[in-house]
């Protein structure tokens, strides 16, 4: 066996890439993936200058679009981004599913991001207001393996800015720390900052203690996740109960379960962290029956 063998069969599997339907949205058309080009100017590229936003399709139905655009729309104001009326952002997302053929089957995403546009670099505004640039893509869902049987993740130092509740495309710590799981085997790291784990790189993070669902509130330090939206909803409405408060790092070995939410991950158990079992190292019977109900809102439209 070579060395890279050696690396490669460490490493947890990864999504080799999400393969992207031919038809993108750019610079308000509708055209083939091939034929976008981006400015070496444009101010995403030049520095991350830019808001996103994920939503996923089951069977051509979107998973609470309302939210995501909302918190699309905010991310854009906070941004200082104004989106030209020629980008129509709902139809975009319903449109590329349709384009793409997902709008019958299967599970889909669709990405959207919206850039300051093109413009010679200066870290301020253009001075003359330039169109911003909307990119958007379709694809089948990230094929993530089994992650119902629970996903191992680890802990890290929070290094991101301190307006994470805004969804922007400069990701380069979440990046960083996500790569650091990955090289550890693992398929999350949890970011931890002033000794409170706050939520993953992509994923919005919970614990479970005594029954208690316990997750960060929504504050700066957090991106205001939509699946931990729902997925809160699903717990009131369903008597369990929940305590929004910052969850100290040094509670999480004894806590009884710990799970992850996220658009494309939905609900996954955390039976690893920082190498050691969580609970009894199997999903936990709270986690179960949270992604159960999840699941059961999704298939029935109901969020
Ligand atoms: N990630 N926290 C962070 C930092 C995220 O980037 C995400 C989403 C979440 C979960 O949010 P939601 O339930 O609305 O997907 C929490 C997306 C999917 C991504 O970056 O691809």
């Amino acid at each position: 066996m070579t060395a890279n063998e050696t690396v490669a069969t460490a490493m947890p599997p990864q999504s080799a890439g999400v393969p992207v339907g031919d038809v993108v949205y750019f610079d308000a058309r509708y055209i083939q993936k091939s034929e976008v080009t981006v400015s070496p100017d444009d101010r995403g590229f030049l520095l991350g200058d830019g808001v996103y936003e994920v939503a996923a399709a089951y069977d051509g139905r979107f998973v609470a679009l309302d939210r995501h655009l909302g918190r699309l729309k905010k991310s854009l104001a906070e941004a200082r981004i104004d989106v030209s009326v020629a980008d129509p952002l709902e139809s975009v997302f319903q449109e590329l599913l349709e384009r793409n053929g997902f709008a019958e089957r299967g599970k889909a995403m669709v990405y959207l991001q919206v850039t300051r546009g093109v413009s010679p670099r200066t870290h301020a505004f253009p001075k003359v207001p330039v169109r911003p640039t909307v990119y958007a893509f379709a694809a089948p869902f990230p094929d993530m393996g089994d992650l119902a049987s629970g996903i191992s993740a680890i802990t890290r130092p929070d290094l991101r800015w301190s307006r994470c509740d805004i969804k922007v495309i400069s990701l380069i710590a979440n990046v960083l720390a996500n790569q650091e799981a990955k090289e550890n085997g693992s398929f999350e790291a949890i970011l931890v900052r002033d000794g409170v784990a706050l939520e993953g790189t992509h994923t919005s993070f919970f614990a479970v203690k005594d029954d208690v669902v316990m997750t960060a509130p929504l504050s700066n330090l957090i991106l205001p996740g939509i699946t931990r939206e729902i997925v809160l909803e699903l717990c009131h409405r369903t008597g369990l109960s929940v305590n929004e408060q910052a969850v100290p790092a040094h509670t999480l070995p004894q806590a009884d379960e710990l799970f992850i939410t996220g658009t494309t991950i939905e609900v996954a158990p955390v039976v690893v962290l920082d190498g050691r079992p969580v609970g009894d190292g199997a999903p936990g019977p709270v986690t179960t029956r949270i992604a159960e109900l999840y699941r059961a809102a999704i298939v029935a439209g109901r969020q």
